[in-house]
């Protein structure tokens, strides 16, 4: 069984010279713990207000140049998903205090009416929100811990608490969650060596999703004039990722997309076996701008549905017809 210590991994995530042989190893446990199939999940961008300050994001509280929405009917977008062949419907949102336990609980239940696994990807919620989502019926939570360097994380989160992120990952397997985390690669200062620390942190907690992106510098934000993250290293930690957790579903991000046209059929020929296409009606997804040129903003859900099925059939994989939790 292939697997990599701390010093290992850092000796490969600095040396490019044997990155096709990486690729291809991280492409074969893919195939031999994941098969063939790719879980498409519909991603609804609900709501883009957030309280928080992020350094990197677009949708942080101090940028006043965006125009903010809440999308009321949600359930709408969610059948729309279905009729399109989804499994998956992941709803996403800025930190937003208007969708209090009671409002969550209540768009749970409605969308657990429709034949879906329920994703949530919302932010940090107290234990008591969590476990009442998790009986309202949401079966996975998407948190990215975005980097384990506690120093780096105060620093590009004003007024966040590193231990509360750690301490909602951990509620989220005490209750029974789908547990999804990952990091962005690419932030200002942050060093090869704590990259492999996220490896080995995804593996310590055993999660069983993990998401990686590199950074893109939005003009909106503080980190505006820094270079953007370097596509292959994200890649390269996304394999790693998959050679170390070989059973875990790990997405072909759309970050990856917006640096490198071709960036998710070669992130699924590295290591990830699930694509999240935009299922955000159209008139909000542009407000949306967690980082700029996004991919598929003019793009109808029927069409990126089609596309991206497309491409997945072109490089001799099929679309899953299952929920396509960790463990089927
Ligand atoms: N570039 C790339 N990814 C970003 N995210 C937020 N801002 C950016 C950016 N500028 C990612 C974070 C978050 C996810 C929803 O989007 O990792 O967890
Ligand atoms: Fe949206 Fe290809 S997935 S256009």
């Amino acid at each position: 069984m292939t697997d990599f210590s701390r010093n290992e991994i850092i000796e490969i995530l600095k040396d490019d010279s044997k990155n096709e042989w990486l690729f291809s190893l991280a492409d074969k446990i893919r195939k031999e713990y994941k098969g063939d199939e790719v879980h498409l999940r519909g991603l609804i961008e609900f709501s883009n207000i957030c309280k928080c300050r992020c350094k990197y994001c677009g949708l942080r509280s101090e940028n006043k140049n965006i125009q903010r929405y809440r999308i009321t009917d949600i359930t709408e977008s969610a059948k729309n998903a279905v009729r399109l062949g989804y499994k998956t419907i992941v709803l996403q949102s800025g930190e937003d205090g208007f969708y209090t336990k009671e409002i969550m609980c209540e768009i749970i239940k409605e969308l657990k009416k429709l034949d879906i696994a329920l994703t949530l990807s919302i932010g940090e919620r107290s234990f008591e929100d969590l476990k009442a989502f998790r009986e309202s019926g949401a079966d996975r939570y998407l948190i990215r811990i975005e980097t384990t360097d506690r120093k780096l994380y105060e620093k590009m989160h004003p007024r966040m608490d590193f231990d509360n992120r750690m301490r909602c990952l951990k509620d989220l397997k005490k209750l029974g969650y789908e547990v999804g985390t990952g990091c962005l690669v690419g932030l200002p200062e942050q060093s090869i060596d704590s990259l492999a620390d996220d490896i080995m942190f995804f593996k310590e907690i055993n999660a069983d999703m993990v998401g990686i992106g590199p950074f893109i510098a939005h003009p909106q934000t503080p980190l505006k004039d820094e270079p953007n993250g370097n596509f292959t290293l994200a890649l390269k930690v996304m394999a790693l990722t998959r050679i170390l957790l070989k059973d875990i579903n790990i997405p072909a991000t759309t970050a990856m997309e917006t640096l490198n046209p071709n960036g998710r059929i070669i992130a699924l020929q590295s290591g990830a076996n699930v694509v999240m296409p935009n299922v955000t009606p159209l008139e909000y997804r542009k407000k949306y701008e967690i980082y700029p040129n996004k991919i598929c903003l003019n793009e109808e859900p029927e069409h990126c549905r089609k596309c991206i099925e497309n491409k997945i059939n072109s490089i001799g994989r099929t679309v899953s017809k299952n929920y396509g939790f960790r463990k089927n």
